[in-house]
């Protein structure tokens, strides 16, 4: 017998904070490694005082019912749209993310895709791979120079500022910025960025540009077929926030018809189901969610998901409570 509190993992993570949190918490995890189901997860909610749940588990209001044991959500990762946390504060179940962390590696792949799709990186290795390439000649796989050209990052926050310092410094990138709310100038400053009132503003101006805002209801399709009609037609999308705040079949339009160059996406609306009209088109790379994946922030992650845990069961306010 024990008194820890019961805490369920629901999908493996790095060994050493499993380990740890083994040794503080009584824990039951997730061998299979598979999502959990709304079922699984609502008889979940009435035998653990801790899930830590991922952006594969669907926590809406319905998973809460009728009088949860569960006393806090504390999510593996930064996004948490895939929990209802209103529901969730109005049950008295506590949330909390993991910032901060994950904002570098992340950056680093949404500069990777833009640098692949704009150089035209993985249409190079599939026909190389495939046995089609014929040799140097002037006119093959002909991209986009990235140095100098104008990025425009939606959605300021920590991540879209470490975007914002790659393309500043890395690669001389002019900056500018649609925010919900100010920036401070000393932070537009840093990057020399300049911030615009509306995604309207921003788009008809830039090369790039690069979503790094929250996901859920409120930002649902916020790149519609209006949006991506407004941006050049030499101009790249890159998407490592939520897959739906882009409405994938209106991109899949605009990539078609040229009404966009290109677009580089880590994550998908239906994950890990990605449409039939993104897989058949080439001016586009696709990869599977990678955003926060290295070992240092994944490990990273854990902990922090640890730190918030233990203070939420030591008494103390949780340093990244989201509801
Ligand atoms: C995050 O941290 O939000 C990643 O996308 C994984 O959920």
């Amino acid at each position: 017998m024990t008194n820890k509190p019961r805490v369920l993992v629901t999908r493996r993570w790095p060994a050493a904070v499993e380990a740890q949190m083994a040794a503080q918490f009584d824990v039951d995890l997730n061998r299979a490694d598979r999502p959990l189901t709304e079922a699984e997860l609502r008889d979940a909610m009435t035998r653990y005082d801790a899930i830590l749940p991922t952006v594969t588990d669907r926590l809406p209001a319905t998973v809460f019912d009728p009088s949860p044991r569960t006393k806090i959500l504390a999510n593996y990762g930064v996004g948490f749209s895939h929990i209802d946390t209103q529901a969730a504060k109005a049950r008295g179940i506590t949330v909390t993310n993991t910032p901060d962390v994950l904002s570098e590696c992340t950056a680093d792949i949404a500069m990777t895709l833009l640098l692949m799709v704009a150089r035209r990186a993985g249409e190079g290795e599939r026909e190389l791979r495939e046995g089609r390439w014929t040799g140097w000649r002037p006119t093959h796989l002909i991209g986009t120079k990235v140095s100098g050209a104008t990025l425009g990052i939606i959605g300021f926050g920590r991540i879209g500022q470490a975007m914002a310092q790659r393309a500043h410094f890395g690669f001389g990138m002019k900056i500018l910025v649609q925010n919900r709310s100010p920036v401070p100038t000393e932070v537009l400053d840093r990057y020399n960025a300049t911030q615009v009132p509306t995604i309207e503003d921003l788009l008809p101006q830039c090369d790039f540009v690069s979503l790094h805002c929250p996901g859920g209801a409120a930002n649902r399709h916020l790149i519609n077929a209006r949006r991506l009609d407004l941006m050049k037609p030499t101009a790249f999308l890159i998407n490592t926030a939520r897959g739906e705040v882009i409405d994938e079949h209106a991109l899949a339009q605009s990539l078609w018809f040229g009404t966009i160059a290109g677009a580089g996406l880590d994550v998908f609306e239906r994950e890990p189901s990605v449409p039939d009209a993104l897989l058949n088109t080439d001016n586009l790379v696709l990869l599977p969610h990678l955003g926060s994946a290295t070992r240092e922030t994944r490990e990273a992650m854990g902990f922090r998901v640890l730190e918030n845990l233990t203070a939420f069961f030591d008494g103390r306010e949780p340093q990244d409570r989201v509801a």
